[in-house]
């Protein structure tokens, strides 16, 4: 994206520029030229001219066109990530990035992700707003707390670039840095298999959804006193009341926390809020397991 985020940079930049001299000489040409010339000199009074109007209002328009077209498709390009993506979650928190693979591998304030893959980055704060921002790659994402927010990248170079955090979020704001590896897609395999200790983010999510007793009112079979959650990842919810919400993270999360806010259609608001008992990680182990039960039509180890 560096590119095409150069180029309407420098073209913003030429432009003003441009204007910047264009005025400023004239300015300074015309002061000369209309001086002063004797001491009983009167200026000539102008009046309105319409082409002039029409010329000054219509130029600037057309020319503000072209930088708001050409800024709104770049920024559809960076705020929407291709389908095919390596999702990698980031939580946020004075002063550390942590980052959690899929895979089950936890990192702090270093990013391990192959070259050549698109890479979507899920991001939330477990304090203050934060901003994760890697000027290499002009990707730039406020991260806040409370919800979930997503930026992408598609690393061409292996190497390391520098993270920073970009919203000033307390003493220890300057030192919220960390580096983004990108690896050979070979190199990143062995990387990725060098540890797992704790299995898949799923499979911890499965664990904890057991430990939480979620599963004696989320049953596969249809029995529980909760929804079903099998297949409910990225489906249309019909809600209580009327209305419907699509099953993203965002619903899911907001579902552990606050249960109430969006109360599935035929059920009754009886689960118990999670707000505060669970941690941003356990939060993001029970989004992945509900995400796993998308392909099976029952609860699998997997
Ligand atoms: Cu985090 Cu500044």
């Amino acid at each position: 994206m560096a590119g095409r985020v150069d180029a309407l940079y420098f073209l913003l930049l030429g432009v003003s520029i441009f204007f910047a001299l264009l005025i400023a000489g004239l300015i300074v040409y015309y002061a000369i030229k209309y001086r002063r010339r004797t001491a009983d000199e009167i200026g000539a009074r102008i009046h309105g001219g319409m082409a002039l109007e029409v010329t000054w209002s219509v130029v600037p328009l057309l020319i503000t066109m072209v930088f708001f077209v050409w800024g709104a498709s770049v920024y559809f390009a960076m705020a929407r990530p291709p389908e095919d993506t390596l999702n990698i979650y980031v939580v946020a928190k004075q002063w550390m990035w942590k980052f959690q693979h899929l895979d089950g591998q936890r990192e702090i304030n270093e990013l391990h992700v192959p070259v050549g893959r698109n890479v979507k980055l899920i991001a939330t704060s477990e304090d203050v707003i934060h901003d994760f921002f890697v000027p290499a790659f002009r990707t730039k994402v406020d991260v806040i707390p409370g919800r979930y927010v997503s930026a992408w990248f598609h690393a061409t170079k292996p190497g390391r670039y520098q993270i920073f955090c970009a919203e000033y979020c307390g003493t220890r704001h300057s030192g919220m840095t960390g580096q983004v590896v990108v690896m050979e897609p070979t190199e990143y395999q062995t990387w990725l298999s060098g540890g797992a200790p704790e299995g898949s983010l799923a499979s911890a999510g499965e664990k904890l959804f057991q430990d939480l007793a979620c599963i004696t009112c989320h049953r596969g079979d249809a029995q529980g006193r909760g929804p079903v959650l099998q297949g409910l990842f990225g489906k249309i919810v019909e809600l209580q009341g009327g209305g419907t919400v699509f099953a993203d993270e965002a619903y899911i999360r907001e579902s552990i926390l606050m249960p109430g806010a969006k109360i599935t259609a035929g059920f009754q608001p009886i689960m118990p809020a999670f707000q505060g008992l669970i941690s941003e990680e356990q939060l993001l182990q029970l989004i992945e397991y509900v995400k796993s039960l998308q392909a099976q039509p029952q609860n699998t180890n997997k």
